[in-house]
């Protein structure tokens, strides 16, 4: 497989990599929510590296989301691990709405999210400092031409095997056969990580604790009954 440069890059430049920001609103209180909840849990980048730690100084484990969507999983991890603190990025503003929403509704404390791409925090992190990150039912973007702006890289895994600790995991689904091929083969160009299934065909498994997101199902409604999860293990 030949690899055009990848748009990111982590001076922070300007890049086409993702769709739409901004969608029909979600209801009356998209305003009110990020009024009055966002301002409390938004992680603002400054020049210095940034410690997740100190956003969650009791957590026992941290974990970060990209991309994720609606939050139906984040938020559901995050209820069910109260002693884990959990980074979310997200840029579309109905997803970020909606998980506000969750977070607000259910009075979740444990969340913390970074609206912008995902990549301009990951640079930030310090190495080893996370004990897994979910990439879920990410962007496939199918057409060649728009590969290279898969989230999914040579340099995005090389960050990822980074910040997360030895022994922890990066989990990844997608219902996208060439997007399950396209991450294998970049892993097993990336030393840090290692992927050693139990079984031939367990990736077809969820994780452990699995929450169908929203994409999830539409693929389902759209008639992609098979997914890929995999989960690579920083070695
Ligand atoms: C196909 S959706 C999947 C959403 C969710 N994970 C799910 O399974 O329903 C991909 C999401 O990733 C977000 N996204 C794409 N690139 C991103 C980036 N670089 N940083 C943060 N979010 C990103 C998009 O805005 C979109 O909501």
């Amino acid at each position: 497989m030949t690899e055009s440069p990848h748009p990111l890059n982590l001076a922070g430049e300007p890049r086409a990599f993702f769709g739409r920001r901004s969608g029909k609103r979600l209801h009356r209180g998209q305003d009110a929510l990020y009024r009055d909840v966002l301002p409390a849990l938004a992680i603002t980048l400054g020049d210095e590296p940034l410690d997740p730690r100190t956003l969650f100084p009791d957590a026992r484990r941290l974990m970060l989301e990209i991309g994720y969507g609606g939050g139906e999983h984040l938020a559901r991890q995050a209820v069910e691990q109260p002693d884990t603190g959990f980074i979310g990025c997200e840029v579309f503003t109905g997803g970020i709405a909606k998980l506000l929403e969750a977070i607000d509704t259910r009075d979740i404390g444990n969340i913390r999210l970074f609206t912008d791409d995902a990549l301009k925090l990951v640079a930030r992190l310090p190495a080893a400092s996370l004990d897994a990150a979910y990439l879920l039912y990410p962007d496939p973007w199918p057409k060649t031409r728009h590969h290279k702006r898969r989230f999914v890289s040579a340099l995005t895994l090389a960050e990822l095997a980074r910040i997360i600790v030895p022994g922890g995991f990066f989990h990844f689904a997608t219902d996208i056969e060439d997007y399950a091929d396209w991450t294998l083969a970049h892993l097993l160009r990336e030393p840090g990580f290692a992927f050693k299934p139990e079984l031939p065909g367990s990736w077809h498994t969820p994780f452990p604790g699995w929450v169908a997101t929203r994409y999830e199902e539409k693929a389902r409604r759209e008639g992609r009954m098979t997914s890929f999860y995999f989960s690579f293990r920083r070695v």
